[in-house]
């Protein structure tokens, strides 16, 4: 049976305290380096079988809401396919800024980035430039998962 990744117990998402289990996925459907999609009514989660286990996040990227079970995975590292933001499941911390720029958690500033030899990248002044300047990437936030009889279940707020 594999493990399920622990995760700091203040990253819980909202409402999954005391909230159901329900079944998620069969754990055949979710091999080592796998991520899947899935959906409780308007809630998509990404289960993500890492390399230290399996964890349930929010499939929505801290920064603009991105798939990131569409992302790619490296050891307990996810990375968003939207703007290469990339993602800590161990401990829910940002480990790379989104190319975009914007806040960290802690709401350092970090400016757009650009490949190393290129020209740094336009970035006029406006409401736009004004809103991914203003962009916090929050931590990610965590739905408890656990294995029974070779089924994934994932502890979630909603029905449907
Ligand atoms: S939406 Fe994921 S890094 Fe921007």
């Amino acid at each position: 049976m594999p493990d399920v990744l622990p995760y700091p117990p203040d990253l819980a998402a909202i409402g999954t305290s005391g909230a159901p289990f329900r079944v998620a996925l069969p754990v055949a459907e979710l091999p080592p380096g796998a991520m899947r999609r899935v959906t409780f009514g308007e809630l998509d989660i990404a289960l993500v079988h890492a390399e230290r286990g399996i964890v349930a996040t929010d499939d929505r990227c801290p920064h603009m809401s991105a798939p990131l079970s569409i992302g790619s995975l490296d050891g307990c590292v996810v990375s968003c396919p939207l703007h290469n933001g990339r993602f800590d499941l161990a401990s829910g911390d940002p480990v790379q800024m989104p190319t975009t720029g914007g806040l960290w958690p802690d709401g350092r500033y970090e400016p757009v980035w650009s490949p190393p030899g290129k020209e740094p990248k336009d970035d006029p002044p406006g409401p736009k430039a004004e809103a991914r300047r203003l962009t916090r990437v929050r931590r990610l936030r965590y739905y408890p998962v656990r294995v029974v009889d070779g089924t994934i279940e994932v502890a979630v707020p909603v029905s449907g």
